[in-house]
Order: structure tokens, then C-alpha cells, then sequence
């Protein structure tokens, strides 16, 4: 049986979702992955979402708008060591100006796209509207994967209170466009009160009321000009969700061994199943190491034994002590990894067949290359757990 792990997602994927809940490393491992692809030859680009400031610098993405950039293969590959043709690419999702590429693309005519883009309400939720970021960010993955280019897209996913927002938001814009009142209020003007039963007309007059005939105004004109594209949403939604499930795509959890982080781990593993989807691979992020192969409670039955020893000199009770104190240390030091470890394998046999790669907390933030470099040797150069490594690989 082949075991999916991270050297496979890197070989042999087109896509590589990075999800997992806020703060746990998933810009950090979409970079590594996106580094290590095009260090083996891949034309790769890295989608970060609100990237830390520093590795936003690092990335050359303070300039940047909002399509891809290539980064200099001297600074992800000082040591000249890539295979021939990689390539490394990043570009920070903008909401924004994702919107408007998408209005100006698909308008009918440049004169629905002005209209649009010039529209008060659409100014407002292009931006505001809640998961417009996770929608924008699969319509980028969707123009990014049709223009082609990239042998492998990684994708940083936003931080969502409600897990897979990100794959669920296709349908949800799709609800908004499609919602009963706002079919009204797209049908032309002239015939639109002759249609419009009492309820909604009586409904246009309360919320004309309370939010001003001028707001009411801008939305019915930004529904009536949206008219036309909506088809294209719809379908690219379709094609999305199509690209999520193509066997190339591939799904990498990132967790830290934190309780709540793991909470959150394991609901995403649900969800991602509940979806047909599967994890390829599960990054545990800053998890404290675990010194020797001792457990934690053979550990305390040493300083239990030491503890009890009779000693008759005074400095030999005060090595005794030292001794024991020592013990108690690597106990509870190794009590918080067993524990941790506990944590992870509740994720692990939610995900199935997923590998798992554990990256130790470093003592420093990662936000340039170098540091980069660090979790990329960590995660690439030991064979997953739980994964045969690939054969031939060296
Ligand atoms: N293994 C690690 N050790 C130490 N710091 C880390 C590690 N992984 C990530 N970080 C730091 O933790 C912070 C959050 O990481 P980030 O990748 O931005 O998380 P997310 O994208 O999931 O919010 C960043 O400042 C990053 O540099
Ligand atoms: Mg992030």
C-alpha cells in the first residue's frame, strides 16, 4: 500500500492545502513545501495569507500585488543546490483586488465592470463580506491553476473560526446570489414591480427605511449588474470543489501538540472526510522533544530509588539530591512529550493513512530563509513517521 506522505505531496502534487487552526505554523509549511518543491526541479508558488510581516519581507511581498513573483533562486537556494527548472514563486492573497480581477475578467463588457467595481455595496462586501477571503483565495487557486504555469500551488488557507470556511464558501456566495430577494430585485426595472409580490415590495420599503433608499439603491444596481456572471461563478465554484477532489491535490494538516490546537486538528480531520477529502499528510508543529528513550515513569521510579538510598555522607546526599533533582527534571520534561505524543495519535487515527512529521519548537520565530531552510531539513530529510520512505530515495 502506498502511504501518502510529505516527500509525495512534493513529488507528485499539483495542489497542497495547508489547513489547521490560527498560529499553529501553516504559512511556515506552505513556504517550506513550496521551497522544497522547487528545490527538486518544481515550478512552484506559494499563496500565503497574511504572512508575518518579517516573512512577508523575506518573500519579497511587501511591494508585491496581487499575482505571483518570482524569488530569486539566490536566496531560497544559496547553496546552488536545486534540481535543473525549479522555480519559487509567492504572492499574498488580496481580498481586494482578487474581487475586482474576477469582476474585470468576467464582465461582459468593460462597461458592467466599471459599473460594478464603481458600486458603493460592492465596495463594501468585496472586502467585508464574511468568507469572502476563503472565497477569494479559491478563486485564486482556480486561476492559478487554469493559466497553468505551476507544476505545484501550495495554499496557506485563512485562519477560519468554523473550520473549512475555505471549502465551503464557493456555495455560500452562491446562496447570496441566488437568495430569493435579491432574484427580485436583478429582474430589469420595468418589470420588476409588476413581478415583485406585495411581500417583497413591502420588504424593499422596510429595509429602504432603515438602511437609506440610496444604500437600497446600490444593492439592487450591484445584483442587477452582477447579471450574466453569475453563471460563471457557479460554474467556476463547481470546477473548484472538482479541483479540491482531483487525486493531485493534497491535503496537509498542521497542528501543534497544544490540547486546543489538537481539538481543533481532529474536527478539521472530520471535516475533511465529511468532504470525501482526505489528509495526505499531518505536520505537528513545536513539539517539545523527548529526551532518551526512558518514560517518564521509569524516570520517577529512579528518583523514588535515589530519594530512599541511605547515604552517610553529607556530600554524598547532596550529589543523591542533585542526582535525583536532575531525574525529576527529564521526567517532567519527558511527561509533557509522552503527553503531547498522546494528543497527536487521537489526530493520527482520525486521519487515517496520513504520515506524521513532527518539527521541534525552535527558539527562534521563522520568518527568513535560513530558518526556513531549518524546518525544511527537519521535515524532509527524516522519513515521515508512519510512512515508508519512497523507494530510491536516498
Ligand atoms: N517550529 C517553530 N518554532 C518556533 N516558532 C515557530 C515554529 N513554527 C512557526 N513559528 C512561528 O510561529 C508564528 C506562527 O506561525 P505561522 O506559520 O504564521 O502560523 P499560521 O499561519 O498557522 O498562523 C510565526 O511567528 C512563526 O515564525
Ligand atoms: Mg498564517
Amino acid at each position: 500500500m502506498n502511504t501518502p506522505n510529505l516527500n509525495d505531496v512534493v513529488d507528485h502534487g499539483s495542489i497542497a492545502v495547508c489547513c489547521g487552526s490560527g498560529g499553529v505554523g501553516k504559512t511556515t509549511t506552505a513556504a517550506v513545501i513550496a521551497i522544497e518543491g522547487a528545490r527538486r526541479g518544481r515550478r512552484c508558488v506559494v499563496v500565503t495569507i497574511d504572512p508575518a510581516k518579517r516573512l512577508a519581507n523575506a518573500l519579497g511581498l511587501d511591494e508585491l500585488a496581487n499575482e505571483p513573483h518570482r524569488i530569486d533562486v539566490t536566496r531560497w537556494d544559496p547553496d546552488d543546490a536545486r534540481v535543473e527548472g525549479g522555480e519559487l514563486s509567492a504572492m499574498m492573497l488580496d481580498t481586494k483586488s482578487t474581487f475586482d480581477g474576477l469582476v474585470t475578467r468576467y464582465a461582459d463588457s468593460p462597461a458592467q465592470a466599471q459599473r460594478i467595481l464603481a458600486n458603493n455595496f460592492y465596495r463594501n462586501i468585496s472586502s467585508a463580506l464574511s468568507g469572502t477571503q476563503e472565497y477569494m483565495a479559491m478563486e485564486k487557486l482556480h486561476e492559478l491553476h487554469e493559466d497553468g504555469g505551476f507544476d505545484l500551488i501550495v495554499v496557506d488557507t485563512p485562519p477560519s473560526r468554523h473550520a473549512l470556511d475555505f471549502l465551503d464558501a464557493p456555495a455560500r456566495l452562491l446562496r447570496l446570489l441566488n437568495n430569493p430577494v435579491f432574484r427580485v430585485l436583478m429582474v430589469p426595472t420595468r418589470t420588476y414591480l409588476k413581478i415583485a409580490g406585495a411581500a417583497v415590495q413591502a420588504f424593499i420599503r422596510t429595509v429602504s427605511k432603515v438602511i437609506g433608499g440610496e444604500v437600497v439603491d446600490d444593492i439592487v444596481t450591484f445584483f442587477r449588474s452582477f447579471e450574466g456572471m453569475e453563471e460563471g461563478f457557479r460554474t467556476r465554484a463547481a470546477r473548484v470543489v472538482e479541483i479540491l477532489k482531483q487525486p493531485e491535490t493534497r491535503f496537509v494538516l498542521v497542528t501543534s501538540p497544544r490540547r486546543d490546537a489538537i481539538e481543533e486538528a481532529r474536527y478539521f480531520a472530520e471535516q475533511i472526510g465529511d468532504h470525501d477529502l482526505s489528509v495526505d499528510a499531518l505536520v505537528v508543529n513545536r513539539v517539545h522533544p523527548q529526551f532518551g528513550t526512558e518514560l517518564s515513569a521509569g524516570l520517577r521510579a529512579r528518583v523514588e530509588t535515589l530519594r530512599e538510598l541511605e547515604l552517610g555522607r553529607e556530600t554524598e546526599r547532596q550529589a543523591r539530591d542533585r542526582l535525583a533533582a536532575r531525574y525529576q527534571n527529564l521526567a517532567e520534561f519527558n511527561e509533557i512529550a509522552e503527553r503531547e505524543r498522546a494528543q497527536i495519535e487521537t489526530v493520527r487515527v482520525r486521519t487515517q493513512s496520513a504520515a506524521v512529521a513532527f518539527v521541534p519548537y525552535l527558539p527562534h520565530d521563522v520568518h527568513d530563509f535560513t530558518a526556513l531552510a531549518v524546518i525544511g531539513r527537519i521535515l524532509f530529510a527524516a522519513p515521515d513517521i508512519g510512512a515508508k520512505p519512497p523507494p530510491g530515495d536516498g
